[in-house]
């Protein structure tokens, strides 16, 4: 196993071209290990670009339902949905209504004939619907309070199930959330949709061009009371660990680039599959240099992917998914 014990070996003879170079190759990145991220909002006839995202757009439910067509047709399986409703309140109520944007963008998909087998993820979180753009309810003293939210969470994983959703995945990092939402999913009849938990998730400066996408930055404060802090290497085993006692089903790591090195970790501690978050601010900044011609978009999107496959994630949430589509049929 040890290099450098081996004096007759050449390295080299195994990269002399592409033939033999794809043989050896240990990391391969294919369509089934793509999830794309769409935002919808309300409306009608509705695609508007997201300034901070080149290339990503919001989309009013009909013309979600045409671009998820689309999606399918370049080969992939499943979506994770964001929510930008209209009316936003103090407890976020339009994330739990069952005529909310969510539940009518699920609907809408379920019921066309050629995006029903699209397999779609929901973000569960309340930063998108609540007025103070918290990810979950405030007490007296502007707190999030976790219990409270855990309730309200409950109600909106329900509400998101009966409206077709195929998997959930919480991204407010309350305490308890995995096994609050199991509990409420199984009482509900849906003890067969997977919990996809946002476990290690930081509180992070790439996330920044996705809370104008979402409209979810917070009015006052940030959210390094939830969310981890990004120095923090042997805490995010303590929440992975907590999340799989809790009955998550995969474990996800966001943001990814900064944070292989825990990509890397949870991989060698737990048999769980693992996500990936390749996120916003990571997109925006290989989509900036691409348009200014400073970097090769493909080959450094292909590399970047590549790195997040390799240290350990099984699937990657990425923008990027449906260039890498194309690019992928290219060949
Ligand atoms: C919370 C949520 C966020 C992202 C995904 N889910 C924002 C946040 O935590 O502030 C960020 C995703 C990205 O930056 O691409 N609902």
């Amino acid at each position: 196993m040890i290099v450098g014990k081996f004096p007759a070996y050449r390295p080299r003879r195994l990269r002399k071209n592409e033939n033999i170079r794809s043989l050896v190759r240990e990391t391969h990145i294919t369509i089934d290990d793509l999830i794309y991220p769409m935002f919808v909002v309300e409306g009608k006839g509705i695609k508007e670009e997201i300034p901070s995202m080149p290339g990503q757009y919001r989309y009013s439910i009909d013309t979600l339902v045409e671009k998820v067509e689309e999606v399918k047709e370049l080969g992939i399986k499943a979506i994770i949905l964001f929510g930008i409703p209209k009316h936003k309140d103090e407890l976020g109520s339009d994330s739990f209504n069952d005529e909310g944007i969510i539940q009518r963008a699920l609907r809408a998909l379920k019921e066309n004939k050629n995006t029903k087998d699209m397999y779609l993820i929901t973000d569960v979180c309340f930063c998108e619907y609540t007025n103070h753009g918290h990810c979950g309810y405030l007490n007296e003293k502007g707190e999030v309070d976790n219990d409270e939210t855990l309730k309200l969470l409950q109600k909106q994983v329900v509400s998101h199930a009966k409206a077709g959703a195929d998997m959930v995945a919480p991204s407010g990092m309350m305490d308890g959330m995995v096994k609050a939402i199991r509990e409420a999913l199984d009482k509900n009849g849906f003890s067969d949709i997977p919990i996809m938990s946002y476990s290690v998730k930081y509180a992070s400066a790439f996330y920044g061009p996705f809370r104008d996408a979402a409209e979810s930055a917070p009015a006052f404060g940030d959210r390094r009371s939830y969310q981890m802090d990004p120095p923090n290497k042997r805490e995010a085993l303590r929440e992975a660990a907590l999340d799989i006692e809790e009955g998550a089903d995969i474990l996800m790591v966001k943001p990814a680039l900064s944070y292989l090195d825990i990509i890397s970790l949870l991989r060698e501690n737990f048999s769980y599959p693992i996500a990936a978050y390749n996120v916003s601010g990571e997109y925006s900044m290989v989509k900036a240099a691409a348009l200014k011609g400073y970097i090769d978009e493909k080959k450094i999107v292909f590399e970047i992917l590549t790195s997040i496959k390799r240290a350990g994630a099984d699937m990657i949430l990425t923008y990027h998914a449906l260039d890498v589509a194309k690019w992928l049929k290219e060949g």
